[in-house]
């Protein structure tokens, strides 16, 4: 496997794939790979010839009071898991080649809409940050396809309607949230809670599928939403939200609506922010 900084480099093997007509893939991702994001590079794999993975700690999408500076960078060990799972290429870039003119002064894609409820509306400016670089990840690797994760539900509907809009030349493809064994979703940043936290950390899965049922047995979907967030307060957690909204595009259900919805839940566990989702289709 190779890996690359800059994007000459990259552009340069790139071309070379295409130039004998073979497809490539894209994973993008911050690093500190975890079974995770190796199952998003399985999927591309099996779907294009060539598969280019991306790590790239993005400072536009953390806001003033996350977890940037913190944030695992493990680089050495992600290019050893990388290249066992069958990445051809690695590119690393640093901040420069990303944002040239410095990431304040950055164009930057905002995607309306979606973007204004959920983690939209708890971490403003979040989707900005994410949609540009990704953006930017596009028209330097040149995709034929790309390769998200389901467990940022959100992130993938707003790469999508991106992708549509700006009429992007890339697949966007989704991948299945892999679980730990009590059903924590597989996330980086798991690795900050305490014993105590991680221990308590499987309530939010099972949050989500009580809601599933709750809701096929009739209950009423604000209702529904209140019992998920009081069960988590009193666990312990502080949550942003717990809620059940349209899978396509967040939007809330109407009254009776019972066809294509997801439930999603964002929660603090001491410092630590967790997100989970659960498509009920
Ligand atoms: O999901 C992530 O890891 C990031 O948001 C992404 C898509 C790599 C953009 O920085």
């Amino acid at each position: 496997m190779q890996t690359v900084q800059d994007a000459p480099s990259l552009r340069a093997a790139v071309r070379g794939w295409r130039s004998q007509g073979q497809t490539v893939a894209l994973v993008p991702t911050m690093g500190n790979l975890h079974a995770g994001h190796y199952s998003l590079l399985k999927l591309a794999r099996a779907r294009a010839d060539r598969v280019v993975a991306s790590v790239f700690v993005n400072p536009t999408q953390f806001g003033p009071n996350e977890d940037f500076e913190r944030y695992p960078r493990t680089l050495a060990q992600d290019q050893a898991g990388l290249a066992e799972h069958g990445c051809d290429l690695l590119f690393a870039p640093e901040v420069a080649t990303m944002y040239p003119f410095g990431a304040e002064h950055s164009a930057s894609i905002h995607v309306p809409g979606i973007t204004d409820t959920l983690e939209g509306a708890h971490r403003p400016g979040h989707f900005d940050g994410v949609a540009t670089v990704v953006c930017k990840l596009f028209n330097l690797v040149q995709p034929d396809l790309a390769v998200f994760g389901q467990k940022d539900f959100q992130q993938l509907k707003v790469i999508e309607r991106m992708v549509r809009d700006l009429a992007l030349p890339v697949k966007v493809m989704g991948a299945p949230t892999l679980r730990a064994d009590d059903g924590l979703a597989l996330s980086s940043r798991n690795q900050y809670l305490s014993d105590a936290e991680r221990a308590l950390a499987p309530l939010i899965r099972q949050t989500l599928q009580q809601m599933r049922e709750l809701l096929g047995k009739g209950h009423a979907r604000r209702i529904i939403e209140e019992a998920a967030q009081s069960k988590l307060e009193r666990a312990g957690f502080v949550p942003d939200y717990a809620a059940i909204r349209r899978a396509e595009d967040l939007a809330e259900p109407a009254e009776g609506e019972r066809e294509g919805l997801v439930a999603l839940i964002a929660a603090r566990l001491g410092t630590t922010r967790l997100i989970d989702n659960l498509p009920f289709d």
